[in-house]
């Protein structure tokens, strides 16, 4: 095996210790690398004005792999308070570092698997015919497009006059909005490109291919926001008529697709989305097999590519003497990190060890045991961070 040099990220908060905990895990299961530690998070926004410093992009430029644990973001006001005083007034304006990083380095394709672990006791379950209980198998994987749509951050409230002259060159904004003063409007684009949807449609055609899915489901609105959900759809069917002709393309609206994914979870496979709906439906299908302490994703780019939990940074049990939280998500992340790297093989045995963990029901942290997240938990039975993260060694 190459040894690999990875940039760790571990951010605020939480972040470090699921990070530190999945490192352990790693190198128990033979994974070789060393770990260069890259700065960002909040920490950084207050000493340097900057929570995404450039010697953290080089970093990533040299070592391409980052793994990412999570950051504290507050909104604007919240954030400049928060500064050095040294810097304040000096036109630092806070934003998002992951949302930067996957923007930097056009990290556009975010991968979200959400993926049923049998005795998990967070699974979802449903009433099947009579008093039957049923807990159906989910094994969905979304591909959401990363970089734009509503995220892309082309807004304005009070937009400047060339873009309102824009507008008003369109007779639905004339005939809805025009009467409106233009102090009174906020915009959000919602933007698409043929480049960026022919990638993610693409990326998720092949995962299906390669993982032997049935279907791949554009899951948008094209039959209202006819521009860009339909294009993307339209490109989908080229796609799959072409190339992939042996995979099934389904389209469903992400309003149904809500509804539809408590009715019968187990009949998508792979799922494709913009920005913001891939966003929702990854969320709501991260529910049903076990929230938070489960969800794990790739941001994949074509040169750098971060994997990270999707969790943040949950502020509240940062500081507490024994670290409650479930490793399991970043676990998972970074096991998409070695099936990226070609190292699928290690990938599966750090997952074989985590089911059976989960399976043999022993060692559950707070959130699997149900409980309230309080620095108690641990006196009523539940596992920390550490002792997951040992029972999942102990497996290997
Ligand atoms: P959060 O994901 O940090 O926490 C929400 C709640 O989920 C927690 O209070 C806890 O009850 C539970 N939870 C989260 N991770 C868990 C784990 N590994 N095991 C068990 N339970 C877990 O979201 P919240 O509270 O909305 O945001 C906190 C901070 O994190 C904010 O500053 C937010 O901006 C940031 N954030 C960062 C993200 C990132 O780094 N990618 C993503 C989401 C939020
Ligand atoms: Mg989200």
């Amino acid at each position: 095996m190459q040894k690999r040099t990875i940039v760790a990220l571990p951010g605020d908060g939480i972040g470090r210790v699921v990070l530190e905990e999945t490192i352990r895990v790693l190198e128990s299961a033979g994974f070789k690398a060393d770990y260069v530690e890259g700065d960002i998070g909040w920490e950084f926004w207050k000493k340097e004005g900057n929570p995404l410093p450039d010697r953290t992009i080089a970093l990533l430029e040299k070592h391409k792999i980052g793994l990412f644990g999570a950051i504290t973001s507050k909104p604007k006001d919240a954030a400049a308070a928060e500064l050095d005083p040294s810097l304040h007034d000096k036109g630092f304006i806070y934003s998002s570092p992951i949302v930067g990083l996957r923007q930097h380095f056009n990290l556009d394709i975010c991968i979200r698997p959400c993926r049923t672990y049998k005795g998990n006791p967070l699974n979802f379950i449903r009433r099947g015919a009579g008093s039957s209980i049923e807990e159906p198998e989910v094994d969905v994987v979304i591909f959401r497009q990363n970089t734009e749509g509503l995220y892309g951050g082309v807004e304005w409230s009070n937009p400047p006059d060339l873009v309102y002259q824009g507008l008003k060159s369109h007779p639905k904004f004339m005939k809805n909005f025009g009467q409106v003063p233009k102090d009174e409007l906020s915009i959000s684009t919602r933007i698409f490109t043929k480049r960026a949807t022919e990638r993610i449609l693409r990326a998720a055609f092949e995962y299906a291919k390669k993982y032997g899915y049935r279907s791949v489901t554009v899951c948008e609105k094209p039959n209202v926001i006819r521009e860009t959900s339909g294009m993307m759809y339209k490109m989908a069917q080229e796609i799959q008529a072409n190339d992939f002709p042996g995979i099934e393309l389904w389209n469903t609206n992400i309003d149904a697709q809500m509804m539809w994914l408590t009715k019968n979870p187990e009949n998508y496979g792979v799922i494709v989305a913009g920005n913001m709906f891939g966003d929702i439906v990854s969320d709501g299908f991260a529910g049903l097999i076990g929230g938070l302490g489960f969800a794990c994703s790739a941001n994949l780019g074509e040169e750098v590519s971060v994997f990270e939990p999707t969790h943040g940074s949950a502020p509240k049990y940062a500081d507490y003497p024994v670290s409650i939280v479930n490793p399991i998500a970043m676990t998972e992340s970074a096991c998409m990190m070695l099936d990226h790297i070609g190292e699928a093989a290690l990938a599966q045995k750090i997952r074989k060890a985590i089911a059976s963990v989960i399976q043999e029901g022993k060692v559950r942290t707070y959130d699997m045991m149900k409980m309230a997240g309080r620095a108690d938990v641990i006196e009523k039975g539940a596992a920390s961070t550490r002792e997951m993260a040992d029972a999942i060694i102990a497996k290997l």
